[in-house]
């Protein structure tokens, strides 16, 4: 796939099959999300990959109240995904990398001192990457925020404290009919959103 298609295609599917993935593809998958870049190359980002029965229903008993399973039709059918990808920020390995000799003259041994937090950032990148790679493997993938039990979702999955979920990613055949967001919305007008030169 040419790769300005790839982008072309892009799009968040809430609707999928319960098809497995083929472990080589979901493996392929997953390294894509290694190649990203990171601040220092910290690389302070873990994934919680839900690929079995058992942790998928866990997950999405603790993430969705049945009413609201009952009652949504815009995401009937997300919770048959094959696999979840929770995708982990953890700062202390940016703050640890910013210690050592080689970055001894930056400020930002402090976490106070990141002028955004670059966990988060290189987090999202690494998803981004999971995103297009789905595209290119001809399956679909929903990133969705985690809004409800997240305490209790990082306690039953034994996530560290300090590793904090950015949200998941939802990857599967896509059994859709639903009409993509962007495609209802439509895309800001580029004049609108690039500055050249000054604001
Ligand atoms: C940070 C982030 C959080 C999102 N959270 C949700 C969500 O909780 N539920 C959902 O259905 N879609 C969610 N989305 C998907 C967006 O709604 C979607 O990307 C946007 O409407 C554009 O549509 P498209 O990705 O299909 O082009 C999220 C996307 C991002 C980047």
């Amino acid at each position: 796939m040419e790769y300005y298609e790839l982008l072309a295609k892009r799009r968040m599917y809430r609707h999928f099959s319960s098809e497995p993935i083929p472990p080589e593809v979901l493996e392929k998958i997953l390294d894509s999300a290694t190649r990203g870049p990171s601040a220092g190359f910290s690389q302070g980002f873990d994934f919680l990959v839900l690929n079995q029965k058992p942790a998928l229903e866990q997950f999405w008993n603790l993430a969705l109240t049945p009413q609201w399973k009952e009652e949504t039709t815009s995401h009937k059918g997300l919770w048959n995904a094959p696999v979840v990808i929770l995708p982990l920020a953890n700062p202390d390995a940016y703050i640890q990398r910013y210690t050592e000799q080689d970055k001894d003259y930056s400020p930002l041994q402090d976490k106070d001192h990141w002028p955004v937090p670059y966990w988060y950032i290189d987090t999202a990148f690494a998803s981004m990457l999971i995103l297009n790679s789905v595209v290119y493997e001809n399956l679909g993938a929903l990133f969705f925020g985690i809004f409800r039990n997240l305490a209790c979702i990082k306690k039953s999955f034994q996530i560290p404290d300090n590793y904090h979920p950015i949200g998941a990613i939802a990857i599967g055949y896509p059994s859709s009919s639903d009409v993509s967001a962007s495609a209802k919305r439509g895309r800001r007008e580029k004049s609108s959103q690039f500055h050249f030169n000054q604001f």
